[in-house]
C-alpha cells in the first residue's frame, strides 16, 4: 500500500492536464480543457479536464478521475502500478505502508511485471546481438546500413538482431534467470509438440513494438535475405501486454509531432515509419500491413482528426484497401490520400527524393479521399453505364459515412463534377444512404444522453457551514431588514428563511445564533416576531444585541468586505447584502463538499464516476457563484 500522504504529493506533482495531455489533444475552454474522450468513440468533445480540481471527466461515457485513475484506465494498470509509474515520471518518492492487496490483483500484477521484464530483457538481448556480435555487425547492422538507416536511427528505434539459432534467446534468458514460462507467455519462445522450446525470432533484424507510452510490448522480425523462404515478417503473438488491434507502430515516437502538426500520415510498413522519421517527418505511424481496426482509429483520433493515408503505388492494392477507409470516415476523421508512383512505398520514395523534397511531394499530392476514390473507380467504367452506377453508389457510400452534413453537401457538389452527373440526382441517392446509416447513430446518441442526464445522487453532508462573522452578519440583516420587501411578494425574512431551509443551513456554529433562531422558529414554523420583540426581550443577551444592532444602523458588515458589489440604488443595499451573504454561504458549502469528495477520490476503491459527476456539478455551481459575487450587475 502507498501512504495517502504520498498520493497527495504525487497528485500535486502529476498535473492532470499534463498526464492527460500525453494521450489527448486538449484545447483550453475557459478554466478547463476539452478534448475527444480517449475511452469512447465520439465526434464532439465531451471530455473535460479541470486543472483546479486535478480531475478529468467525460460526460459521454462517464469515465473520470484524477491523474492516477487516468493512467489506470489508459494503460490498463492497477491503482498502485499507475501511481508508481507517475511517481517515477514526476520524481516523487512514494512511501509504502503495510497493508493487503488482493491475491488476484497481486497475481496479475506479478505476471505483467514479469512479462515486461522479459520483454525488456529481450530488447536488450537483440540490441547486444546487433552491436556486439560478429554476425550482428556483419549481417544485420550491414543490412540496416544498406537500407540507409543511420546509427542514430538504429539507436532511436532500439533496432536489433536475432541470431540464426533455434535457442539463442531461450538459453541465454534462462541462464540470466528468466523463466521459460514467462518467455513463452511473452511470446518470445514457442514449444514443439514434444515440449522442447525454441526462439520465435531467428535470423532476423528486429523492430520493437511499443505502447503509446513507450513500453516494449512485442517485436517484429524481418528476414534479411530474399532467398529466405520464410515469411518476410514475423510478429509477436498477442499477449497479456500486446493487443495487436489497439496498437499502431510508431505511435509513441510520433505522438508529439502528430499533436503539434495536427495531422498524421498513415503508412503500412515499419520501415516506412522509420525512414520518414529519419527524414524529419515524425507525424507518421504504420498500420503494419493489416486493415485498420476501430481500436487503432480511436488511438489516432486522440491526437489528431486529420489522417493522410499514403498508398503504395499499386492499383490492385489501393482498390483492396478502399473499403477500410470508410471506417475512418465514419469516425469523422478528415481523410486525405497521397498515392505514390507505381512500385514505390513511402520508405523507398523518401529515401530516393530526400526528406525536404518528399515533404513537398506529400503536400502537393495530397487530395481528398473521396474525390480520389471517385477518380480511381470511374477511370475504368466511363463507357459502361451499369458499371458506372455501381461505382457511383460505392462512392456515395463513402460520402454517406461523413457525419457533417455541410461536408457531405460540399463533397456531393464536387462529385457531381467528377462523375459528370446531376447534383440533385446524387444528393437524392445520398440522402437515402445517409438515412439508413443515421438510424443506428441516433440510437447511440440517445443512449449517451440518457446516461449523462442520469446524474448520480450523493447525499449532502449536514454540517455547520456558517462561522461567527457570517452568523453575526446574517442576524444583523434580519434585525435591520426583515420586514422590508425583497423580491416579488417575498420579504427579506421570507427569503432568508427559504434560503436557510433549502440549503440545510439550520444548524449554527455559535449558540447565540441558535438562541435567536429559537425565537423565530417554533414548531417548525418561522415567523418574524418584529424588532421590538428582541429589543424588549427578557434575556439580557438578546436585548442588548438587538439594541446595539439597531443603533449601529446601516454600517456595512465586515463579513463580506472582500466582496465587490455594484450598488445600484442606495435604498436597495440591503438586498445585495442578503444575496451576497447567501452566495458566500453557498460557495463555502460547495468548497467543503468539493474537499470531501476530492478526499474520497484518493481511495482506490472509490466510485469515481459518481464522485466526478458530482464534482463537476459542484465546480460548475461554484463558478456561477463566483461570477455573481465577482460583481456582475445584480438585478432583482
Ligand atoms: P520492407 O520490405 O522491409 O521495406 O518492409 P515494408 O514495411 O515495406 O513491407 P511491406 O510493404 O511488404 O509490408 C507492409 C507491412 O505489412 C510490414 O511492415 C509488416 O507490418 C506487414 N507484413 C509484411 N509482410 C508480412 C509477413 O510476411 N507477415 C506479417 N505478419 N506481416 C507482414
Ligand atoms: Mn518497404
Amino acid at each position: 500500500m502507498i501512504s495517502p500522504g504520498s498520493i497527495d504529493l504525487l497528485l500535486n506533482a502529476a498535473v492532470v492536464e499534463d498526464v492527460v495531455g500525453d494521450y489527448v489533444t486538449l484545447r483550453r475552454s475557459g478554466s478547463r480543457f476539452k478534448g475527444l474522450c480517449p475511452f469512447h468513440d465520439e465526434k464532439t468533445p465531451s471530455f473535460t479536464v479541470t486543472p483546479t480540481l486535478g480531475i478529468y471527466k467525460c460526460f459521454g461515457c462517464q469515465k473520470g478521475g484524477n491523474s492516477i485513475h487516468f493512467l489506470m484506465e489508459m494503460e490498463n494498470l492497477s491503482f498502485a502500478e499507475a501511481a508508481r509509474q507517475l511517481a517515477r515520471r514526476y520524481g516523487v518518492e512514494l512511501e509504502e505502508t503495510g497493508g493487503q492487496e488482493t491475491d488476484e490483483y497481486k497475481e496479475n500484477q506479478k505476471l505483467r511485471e514479469s512479462l515486461q521484464a522479459v520483454l525488456d530483457y529481450a530488447a536488450g538481448f537483440f540490441s547486444t546481438q546487433l552491436h556486439d556480435t560478429e554476425n550482428g555487425r556483419n549481417i544485420a547492422l550491414a543490412y540496416f546500413k544498406e537500407r540507409g538507416f543511420t546509427t542514430d536511427t538504429i539507436h532511436k528505434w532500439g533496432l536489433g538482431y536475432s541470431p540464426d539459432d533455434w535457442e539463442a534467446l531461450t538459453k541465454q534468458a534462462q541462464k540470466d534467470g528468466y523463466s521459460l514460462d514467462y518467455l513463452e507467455q511473452a511470446g518470445l519462445v514457442k514449444k514443439r509438440e514434444n515440449g522442447s522450446p525454441f526462439d520465435l525470432f531467428r535470423n532476423r533484424v528486429m523492430f520493437r513494438l511499443q505502447s503509446v507510452s513507450g513500453k516494449i510490448i512485442g517485436f517484429a522480425g524481418r528476414k534479411m535475405s530474399s532467398t529466405d523462404p520464410s515469411p518476410k515478417y514475423v510478429n509477436s503473438p498477442e499477449t497479456e501486454l500486446y493487443k495487436k488491434s489497439d496498437n499502431l507502430f510508431g505511435i509513441f515516437q510520433a505522438k508529439q509531432a502528430i499533436k503539434k502538426s495536427d495531422k498524421v500520415y498513415l503508412t503500412e510498413g515499419y520501415t516506412d515509419v522509420i525512414t520518414l522519421h529519419q527524414a524529419g517527418i515524425e507525424n507518421v505511424v504504420a498500420s503494419s500491413g493489416t486493415a485498420l481496426t476501430p481500436g487503432q482509429i480511436k488511438l489516432l483520433r486522440r491526437f489528431s482528426p486529420n489522417v493522410t493515408v499514403l498508398y503504395d503505388g499499386d492499383l490492385a492494392g489501393i482498390k483492396a484497401s478502399l473499403r477500410g477507409i470508410n471506417l475512418l470516415l465514419a469516425e469523422d476523421l478528415n481523410v486525405r490520400v497521397v498515392s505514390l508512383p507505381e512500385g514505390e512505398d513511402p520508405d523507398s520514395l523518401c529515401a530516393k527524393m530526400g526528406g525536404e523534397a518528399f515533404k513537398t511531394f506529400l503536400q502537393e499530392k495530397e487530395e481528398n479521399f473521396i474525390l480520389f476514390k471517385a477518380k480511381l473507380l470511374l477511370k475504368d467504367v466511363e463507357n459502361d453505364p451499369l458499371k458506372k452506377s455501381d461505382a457511383v453508389r460505392d462512392i456515395l457510400d463513402s460520402v454517406a459515412e461523413i457525419r457533417d452534413p455541410l461536408k457531405r453537401t460540399a463533397l456531393n457538389r464536387q462529385l457531381a463534377g467528377v462523375c459528370d452527373m446531376e447534383e440533385a440526382l446524387l444528393s437524392a441517392e445520398l440522402s437515402k444512404l445517409v438515412r439508413k446509416k443515421t438510424a443506428d447513430v441516433e440510437q447511440q446518441t440517445y443512449t449517451e444522453l440518457k446516461q449523462i442526464t442520469e446524474a448520480a445522487g450523493i447525499e449532502m453532508p449536514r454540517e455547520t457551514l456558517t462561522d461567527e462573522p457570517q452568523e453575526n452578519a446574517f442576524l444583523r440583516l434580519l434585525m435591520l431588514h426583515a420586514d422590508k420587501p425583497f423580491k416579488e411578494e417575498l420579504t427579506v425574512f421570507d427569503f432568508i428563511m427559504q434560503e436557510l431551509h433549502n440549503n440545510d443551513l439550520l444548524t449554527f456554529s455559535i449558540p447565540f445564533t441558535q438562541k435567536v433562531m429559537n425565537e423565530i422558529i417554533r414548531d417548525d414554523i418561522a415567523t418574524w416576531p418584529g424588532q421590538q420583540h428582541f429589543v424588549n426581550h427578557s434575556d439580557a443577551e438578546i436585548a442588548s444585541w438587538a439594541a446595539s444592532v439597531l443603533s449601529s444602523g446601516l454600517e456595512l458588515s465586515k463579513a463580506f468586505e472582500d466582496v465587490h458589489i455594484y450598488v445600484l440604488h442606495e435604498e436597495d443595499n440591503y438586498k445585495h447584502e442578503v444575496i451576497s451573504l447567501f452566495l458566500h454561504l453557498r460557495r463555502k458549502k460547495l468548497d467543503m463538499i468539493i474537499r470531501e469528495n476530492m478526499e474520497k477520490l484518493k481511495n482506490p476503491e472509490a466510485e469515481t464516476v459518481d464522485i466526478l459527476e458530482y464534482l463537476e456539478y459542484l465546480s460548475f455551481m461554484r463558478l456561477k457563484i463566483a461570477n455573481e459575487l465577482g460583481g456582475a450587475v445584480f438585478t432583482m
